[in-house]
């Protein structure tokens, strides 16, 4: 289909010039028919271009500074508007860029909501999300207007993973607090103290994961070299990982109770929203470390920031928060107890550039009517 219309085009064009060629050269000097020939040659290719150009697939792609390989694969099939700036596009533009677009390629920081679809229009045939979580999408409404969705499972569960055990020990070990010591001269204070600027260690300790998917499977793995005394998960269901990693299946409840260090890798849906509440960190034993990777709603943050005020609980690691980004001046900035980092997770080289592929060859391919190597819906 896609391809059909500028082959006829270009089949007329041939009779078309053919016709034109043999009617206006009879009269003329070779100079003047070699002009003319030459004029024909451009006209037909100028027209046959643009045919082709006007059925090809319209693709948006919401940031310039996607890995060039990924904007190869689209624009080698797509006719391609890329938003110019290497920040998010706002929501207006979006808005207004999306109308008659057959596919967007979008990250986590663009709301695919009704307002949007509505303004895309009837052509939007293919959404390609650069991101394993699917929470900006509102997949009801796509569904219901099938709409197609690719996104990147698996290819960033090991960026993820390590960063979330280099979160844990960053916040464990008291890294960023430490280092914040050699910047305001605290060091000189302290020099090397017994008791400054101790952490504590995973050692003998229990380790909760909520939500063993792909990226609590691979944080389990990694953590297993630490000596860790009991690995405990719960989530929806037992999982037959965790059984062969040796984890324990528990409630909640028992996860939030027995746990030194909680490790928050679900996804965000309206059964994890805001689970971990106050009642959550009433329940958690006050040396508990809880770490964040997955998304920042997970948290009722407020009632986070109350537990770390009150050392209801010992320390947080969040790479995920509300609002992304994170004002300058918010209160969790201000707590020692809560190590930040600006959802980084898979902001690993190689992995984000594979990121990009895929989503790139998930929007060719659903464009083609193809299956996608990973469709989401
Ligand atoms: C994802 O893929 O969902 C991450 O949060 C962004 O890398």
């Amino acid at each position: 289909m896609m391809l059909g219309v500028p082959v006829y085009v270009a089949l007329r064009l041939g009779t078309f010039t053919t016709l034109l060629k043999t009617k206006t050269l009879i009269n003329h000097t070779p100079s003047t028919k070699i002009l003319i020939l030459t004029s024909l040659h451009h006209l037909k290719r100028t027209i046959s271009v643009s045919a082709t150009t006007m059925s090809r697939p319209r693709v948006l792609i919401t940031r310039r500074d996607v890995p060039q390989k990924a904007l190869d694969i689209i624009n080698d099939k797509c006719e391609v508007d890329i938003w110019h700036e290497s920040f998010p596009i706002p929501r207006d533009e979006l808005l207004k860029k999306i109308s008659g677009k057959d596919a967007i390629l979008c990250c986590v920081t663009e709301k695919i909501d009704k307002d949007v679809l509505d303004a895309a229009g009837p052509n939007l045939k293919v959404i390609g999300t650069m991101s394993v979580g699917h929470d900006h999408l509102n997949l009801e409404e796509i569904k219901r207007r099938g709409i197609k969705v690719g996104y990147t499972p698996g290819i960033l569960t090991d960026a993820t993973a390590e960063l979330t055990v280099a979160l844990l020990l960053a916040t464990s070990r008291r890294m960023f607090e430490a280092h914040t010591e050699i910047l305001n001269g605290g060091w000189k204070k302290s020099v090397w103290s017994p008791l400054w600027m101790n952490g504590w260690g995973l050692l003998g300790s229990t380790v909760g994961i909520f939500g063993l998917g792909r990226i609590g499977q691979g944080v389990l793995r990694r953590l297993q070299g630490f000596g860790v005394k009991r690995f405990i998960y719960s989530g929806h269901f037992p999982r037959k990982e965790g059984e062969e990693m040796g984890a324990e299946y528990v409630s909640f409840d028992n996860l939030l109770a027995e746990s030194d260090f909680i490790i928050v890798t679900c996804a965000l849906n309206d059964e994890t929203r805001e689970i971990f509440d106050d009642k959550a960190f009433a329940k958690m034993k006050n040396s508990a470390i809880i770490v964040n990777t997955s998304r920042g709603g997970v948290i009722h943050q407020d009632a986070l920031i109350k537990a770390l005020k009150t050392k209801q609980i010992r320390a947080a690691g969040l790479d995920v928060m509300v609002p992304e980004p994170l004002p300058t001046d918010h209160e969790l900035i201000t707590l020692p107890n809560c190590t930040l980092i600006p959802h980084i997770g898979s902001a690993e080289a190689t992995t984000r550039e594979a990121m990009a592929t895929l989503t790139a060859t998930n929007i060719v391919a659903g464009l083609e009517g193809h299956p996608m190597p990973a469709a989401l819906c």
